[in-house]
């Protein structure tokens, strides 16, 4: 793709071509997402860009940003492009190994202070495939005397959470280790959070691409009909529970009522499901409760 002429490129032309090519790729909001393109080539804010449509760029950031459209318009997703994403109002960076953190697992994050009474008392957190740590850390970010864990089978994934922390000032609080869910661990937790690959395998195919070729298999796959991880990880929830503990589980749109079976089946106790803001069910509580 070669956006404007290099002799006259200025911000609001880049602009303006970076838009058409971002729309022709089938991108949804493409003037927004070529702001934020080109405000990244020039290592800017896209209060910039749109602030100053007559600054020239040089041919450096002409090229940069021509690099970073185009990767986009070959759907790559923008915050793993930006090397960013936000989630609970604090920056994570991701990796290839980690999954790119969606909005709606911000549902897992307000059922857990919701249910919390008391948010200053020392609790020991555990999050079972933690990805980029965004869900431990953004719990950790608003329970000042907590402190936690977070497993995961994929190496790269740990390392990128465990810088995570560090950038957001958590590093004392978080530890990250390798372990198949809960296996390698003894029990002692008053939480657990989980949001385990749970797209039917059969699917992945027919995602976007954005999805498909960008987040990584392990993060996405829940085998043949979408609950292998549910049922791997679920069966050891009670050992790892202090008594009055409790887990909260993501879950995909009709995979209630076989999560809560499972949970039911492991002994705990459910609480009604969780809706996040489309109206899908997204999380389950279920509770260890006292012998
Ligand atoms: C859907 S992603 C969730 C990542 C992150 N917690 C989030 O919410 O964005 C599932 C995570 O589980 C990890 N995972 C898959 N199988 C695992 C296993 N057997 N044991 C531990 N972690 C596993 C993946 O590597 C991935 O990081």
């Amino acid at each position: 793709m070669s956006l404007a002429d290099a002799a006259c490129a200025t911000l609001g032309s880049l602009v303006a071509d970076a838009t058409m090519a971002l729309g022709r790729a089938g991108i949804e909001q493409p003037r927004r997402e070529a702001r934020l393109l080109i405000a990244a080539a020039i290592g800017s804010g896209p209060e910039t860009v749109l602030g100053y449509p007559e600054r020239p760029l040089s041919g450096s950031e002409k090229r940069m940003a021509e690099a970073l459209v185009a990767r986009r318009c070959a759907r790559e997703p923008l915050s793993r492009i930006l090397g960013r994403r936000e989630f609970w109002g604090l920056p994570f960076q991701l990796s290839p190994a980690t999954l790119d953190p969606r909005p709606e697992s911000e549902t897992l994050v307000e059922a857990v202070l919701d249910s919390l009474d008391d948010k200053t008392r020392p609790l020991r957190l555990l999050d079972l495939g933690t990805g980029s740590g965004c869900l431990l850390l953004a719990l950790l970010s608003a329970l000042p005397a907590a402190e936690g864990l977070g497993v995961d089978r994929a190496p790269e994934a740990l390392r990128t959470a465990a810088a995570n922390a560090r950038a957001l000032g958590l590093a004392e609080r978080a530890r990250f280790a390798a372990s198949d869910w809960g296996a390698a661990l003894a029990g002692g937790w008053d939480l657990v959070v989980c949001n385990p690959p749970y797209v039917v395998e059969g699917e992945i195919a027919g995602l976007a691409p954005e999805v498909a070729a960008h987040d990584p298999r392990l993060a996405l796959s829940g085998g043949p009909d979408g609950l292998d991880a549910y049922r791997s990880l679920i069966p050891g929830l009670l050992h790892l529970l202090v008594e009055g503990g409790f887990a909260v589980l993501e879950i995909g749109v009709g995979q209630a009522e076989a999560v809560v079976g499972l949970l039911g089946e492991a002994g705990l106790r459910c609480r009604a499901p969780r809706r996040d803001l489309a109206g899908h069910d997204r999380c389950i509580l279920a509770v260890r409760v006292a012998s």
